[in-house]
């Protein structure tokens, strides 16, 4: 109510803490943006809670690199078959007009920020179902997607079936070994970093390095939130600590630029060759 949070992010804390739409439809009947919000989507969010109280996903530390893997990759390949725009964004309540507008609002910050040019070839790890090579391919050299999901993928490229320079490729999720040093402008993640943190802090400064590897001089890392640790002063200081430790300097620290969407941002550059 105090405008700190966009009505789909309240909604969407509501709905992961209740795990019950009939719950949260009592507790928003007050407010009116969050009730007719929830009455206009009710389908999507119960659809969420039903994905929530599956069980699948979980917050808790991988007792290991192959573990973490194996979470994401279930939690993924489920997710996905239970909804598209909810598997990669739960605040967009399943709604692909709301997807469509969290997504446009990312790409802005990217165009803002000059990333987007002709010549750009981009990589994103994580892509998920594709939105953002679905938005950047008719724009960039190359929009490519890595995912460790079979199924997002299979999702990527029937989204992106008609969509020019867009290619994906399941990845084991380890490192990008798959692409020679210097093939990227840009590398981002949007909401990838926090399963591969949950996977262990080894998984993150493997693909810092590989980022760093993959990156033409001066290019690109961009991350769009790095943990679920609900702690941005820790988020970054461990992304200081990476940037140094693999040669980028931190131009963007952990902002909050968007307003559908309470995602972090950081923006890296590579520094040498
Ligand atoms: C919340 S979704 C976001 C998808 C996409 N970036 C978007 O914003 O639409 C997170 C994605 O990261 C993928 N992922 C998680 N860990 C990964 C890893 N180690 N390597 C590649 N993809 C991974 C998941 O399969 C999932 O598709």
């Amino acid at each position: 109510m105090r405008g700190e949070l966009s009505p789909p992010i309240a909604l969407m804390r509501m709905l992961i803490a209740a795990e019950d739409v009939e719950r949260v439809g009592a507790h928003v009947a007050p407010y009116a943006p969050l009730r007719e919000l929830l009455a206009s989507h009710r389908d999507g969010c119960a659809r969420i809670c039903a994905m929530l109280a599956s069980g699948v996903d979980s917050d808790a530390e991988a007792d290991s690199v192959d573990a973490g893997l194996a979470f994401a990759r279930r939690l993924f390949d489920y997710s996905v078959e239970a909804s598209e725009e909810s598997s990669v964004a739960l605040y967009s309540l399943g709604s692909p007009e709301l997807l469509a507008a969290a997504t446009a609002e990312v790409v802005a910050l990217l165009d803002d920020w000059a990333l987007l040019q002709a010549h750009a070839r981009c990589l994103e790890i994580g892509c998920g179902i594709g939105r953002f090579q679905a938005a950047l391919g008719p724009r960039v050299q190359e929009a490519r997607g890595l995912d460790l999901s079979a199924r997002m993928i299979a999702a990527a490229r029937r989204r992106c079936a008609t969509v020019p320079n867009v290619a994906f490729d399941v990845t084991d999720g380890r490192d990008l070994s798959m692409f020679a040093a210097g093939r990227f402008e840009l590398v981002y993640a949007v909401d990838s970093f926090p399963y591969l943190v949950q996977a262990g802090m080894a998984l993150v400064d493997t693909h810092f390095a590989e980022a760093h590897r993959v990156l033409v001089a001066g290019g690109c890392f961009v991350l769009l939130n790095f943990s679920y640790h609900d702690d941005l002063a820790r988020d970054r200081r461990d992304i200081a600590q990476l940037a140094d430790a693999h040669g980028f300097a931190v131009e963007t620290d952990g902002e909050l630029p968007f307003h559908l969407w309470d995602g972090a941002a950081w923006r890296l550059r590579k520094i040498g060759r």
